[in-house]
């Protein structure tokens, strides 16, 4: 038996959810950059879900499911009220609070077809809730009630702020949450699928598959270069930052990808997401320091840009508290984790991979008073 570090190059499943091929991605067989510039939130979480567009009843019937399921259950947030909350990172409440989910749903259990697309719908739709309601908690303001007349992606900033966001800000968050939410066996996605094929349920697939995104060599990398754009400070100081990090042969987050080559489809649309909405705020700074950033890392090392690194900069622009990063990937991965969920469920085998054993030899059991 050989092993494969970080199993590279191993394919582990089928799966007709996404795709990525000489690096272009598909969801469902459609191109990203179509899906990106024509298609809604909502019409992704259908599409990964059923695995076609939806029609117009349909769309409408999915928006008002998830509308309907938006609220919390009061326990999750006098919960949040418990948590030491000047110490926990939002993507551990959001953890906590998905598992904690779990405890209020009648449904849990029943792996019903029915009773897991009932969950599916809780999941994506409670998801943003959490992660506007408990940044809004620790920041001593009550949670702000979704509005039935707004769609997903307008919800989750007016449930952050408590004001009406504006179109081109819908537009971008919505974008974004479409470039986020599904890319074949990730990491995330594939922790969710080894849960749920010991036939665990939905909330657990969910939770694991958060604590599997949290890092930074995953989702955790989007907070980790607002950080670095944050230390860099001012454009002039980019190129002079990059050399000192590859003297010490630091990784430069929001760089690289163990799949593709030439480039992340997705890093294009966030790039040009950044040089709008950076210029719209008059803090063009952001956007230039990470061109500067990008010119100089890849002049040294040949890894693109990936959805991570010009994300930090959109997000920024937003006015998003820099630690939601990571749980905004969340609330748009769910789609696809729960698209893998589903398909993991209705084709099930135990995924159960070996070890290549490099320890010692047979040995001798030694009584403890004798070591
Ligand atoms: N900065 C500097 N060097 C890098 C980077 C980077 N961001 N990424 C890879 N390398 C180097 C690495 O040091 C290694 O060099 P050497 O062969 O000389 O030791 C070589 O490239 C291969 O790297 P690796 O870490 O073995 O590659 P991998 O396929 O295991 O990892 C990765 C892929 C994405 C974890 C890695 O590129 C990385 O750590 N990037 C920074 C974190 C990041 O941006 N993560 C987000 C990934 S995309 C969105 C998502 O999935 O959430």
């Amino acid at each position: 038996m050989t092993s494969t570090r970080g199993l590279e190059g191993v394919v582990a499943t089928e799966s007709s959810i996404s795709s990525i091929i000489d690096d272009t991605l598909t969801y469902v067989g459609y191109d990203i950059d179509d899906l990106a510039e024509n298609a809604s939130f909502e019409e992704v979480v259908y599409l990964l879900w059923h695995k076609r567009l939806p029609k117009e009843d349909e769309l409408a019937e999915l928006k008002q499911q998830l509308s309907d399921n938006m609220a919390l259950p009061q326990e999750i947030l006098n919960h949040f009220k418990t948590y030491p909350i000047d110490k926990v990172h939002p993507m551990s409440a959001l953890r906590s609070a998905v598992s904690l989910l779990g405890l209020y749903d009648d449904l849990s259990e029943d792996m019903s077809d029915e009773a897991n697309y009932q969950k599916a719908i809780n999941l994506q739709a409670k998801i943003a809730t959490i992660v506007t309601a408990f940044s809004r908690v620790r920041k001593g303001l009550e949670p702000v009630e979704p509005r039935a007349d707004l769609g997903y992606a307008a919800n989750f900033l007016y449930m952050l702020s408590g004001k009406e966001p504006e179109d081109i800000e819908v537009e971008a968050f919505d974008k974004a949450l479409v470039l986020h939410a599904d890319h074949e066996l990730n990491a995330s996605t594939f922790t969710a699928r080894v849960c749920v094929a010991t036939l665990s349920d939905m909330y657990s697939g969910v939770t694991a598959a958060i604590g599997a995104l949290k890092g930074p060599l995953h989702g955790g990398a989007n907070e980790q270069v607002m950080k670095m754009l944050s230390e860099i400070g001012s454009e002039e100081n980019a190129e002079a930052y990059i050399e000192e990090k590859l003297a010490n042969k630091e990784k430069i987050m929001g760089f690289g990808h163990r799949v593709y080559r030439k480039g992340d489809p997705r890093a294009k649309h966030l790039r040009e997401m950044s040089r709008q909405l950076t210029k719209l705020r008059g803090e063009e700074k952001w956007y230039n320091m990470s061109i500067r950033v990008e010119a100089a890392f890849t002049a040294q090392k040949p890894l693109p840009p990936n959805v991570d690194f010009y994300s930090a900069s959109v997000y920024h622009s937003l006015g998003i508290d820099h630690d939601l990063f990571t749980p905004i990937f969340a609330v748009s991965r769910v789609s696809g984790w729960i698209a893998h969920i589903l398909e993991q469920y209705a084709n099930n085998r135990l995924i159960r991979p070996r070890a290549d054993y490099v320890g010692p030899g047979m040995q001798k059991y030694v009584p403890i008073n004798e070591r």
